[in-house]
């Protein structure tokens, strides 16, 4: 099952500089939530405070509260790699580990946490994160082949299972589909609708179709101007963010009269 998500009072810092301002937003779990609005108003930013990424950054770190299931992931006691492994997330461009086979990349998040398995529940490890990131029919003859000699959208899809294979709670996936092509980005919106049974979503997206084809909620954050820190402008389900929105810079947003 999937874990929600509350984020209270968060102000996300890069060194001095307040790059996002007093995000308040409540994640539901086994939902896919969205995260648009326009460049630099801090979308990969507030996603990377969700898994305690954006502290690797030096000089970055951020104050308020991220609730993961009632559990501050900033308090004190909280080891960030636990968190990490928590909370699995997908970047913008497919990433699989260049010297890996397809099998050893879905591997290698677990190798990493140290965890030890034998070859047969290595296996089915395989096998059934394959299967829950759609590519197993495509792949199951070619496990040893190097994983960066598949398409771009099925990198994306071993990427994903690289993810789930872990066993997160949570994926965050920052503009996944944004190097794919028209009908690999379809595959993985497929994927993203099925996996929501088992895991709590959050994408980021530049697509406004994408996100009212997969998103159940919609946050639209938003800049004051350039320099200005970025902020939560308005949150809601999707339907009403696309077809009925009660705020005037979200609605000219989505509607494509932005700026
Ligand atoms: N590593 C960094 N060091 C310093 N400032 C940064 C860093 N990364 C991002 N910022 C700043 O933080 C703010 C938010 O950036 P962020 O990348 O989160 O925006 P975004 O909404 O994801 O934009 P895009 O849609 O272009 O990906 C911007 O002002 C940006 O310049
Ligand atoms: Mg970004």
């Amino acid at each position: 099952m999937g874990q929600r998500i509350d984020v209270n009072h968060l102000n996300i810092y890069y060194g001095d500089f307040l790059a996002v301002e007093d995000v308040n937003i409540n994640i539901e779990a086994n939902k896919v939530t969205a995260f648009i609005g326009p460049s630099g108003c801090g979308k990969s930013t507030v996603l990377r405070t969700l898994d305690r990424m954006h502290e690797i950054i030096p000089g970055a770190h951020c104050k308020g509260e991220v609730l993961l299931e009632g559990k501050n992931l900033y308090d004190k006691d909280v080891d960030p790699v636990a968190v990490r492994r928590d909370v699995g997330m997908v970047f913008q461009r497919p990433n699989p580990f260049p010297t890996m086979s397809i099998r050893e990349n879905v591997l290698a998040g677990v190798k990493l946490n140290n965890r030890k398995i034998s070859k047969s529940d290595a296996d089915d490890l395989v096998e059934w994160a394959l299967r829950g990131a759609n590519l197993w029919n495509e792949v199951k003859d070619r496990l040893d082949n190097p994983g960066i000699g598949l398409s771009g959208g099925q990198q994306q899809r071993l990427c994903i299972a690289r993810a789930v294979a872990v066993h997160p709670q949570v994926l965050l996936m920052d503009e996944p589909c944004s190097a794919l092509d028209p009908i690999s980005t379809l595959a993985v919106e497929d994927l993203i609708n099925e996996l929501k049974n088992d895991y709590t979503i959050v994408i980021v997206t530049h697509n406004m179709q994408q996100a009212a084809r997969i998103a159940d909620y919609t946050a639209f954050f938003n800049l004051k101007a350039v320099g200005q820190p970025g902020h939560l402008e308005y949150f809601t389900d999707t339907t009403t963010m696309f077809n009925n929105p009660q705020n005037e810079e979200a609605e000219r947003y989505v509607s494509g009269r932005f700026g």
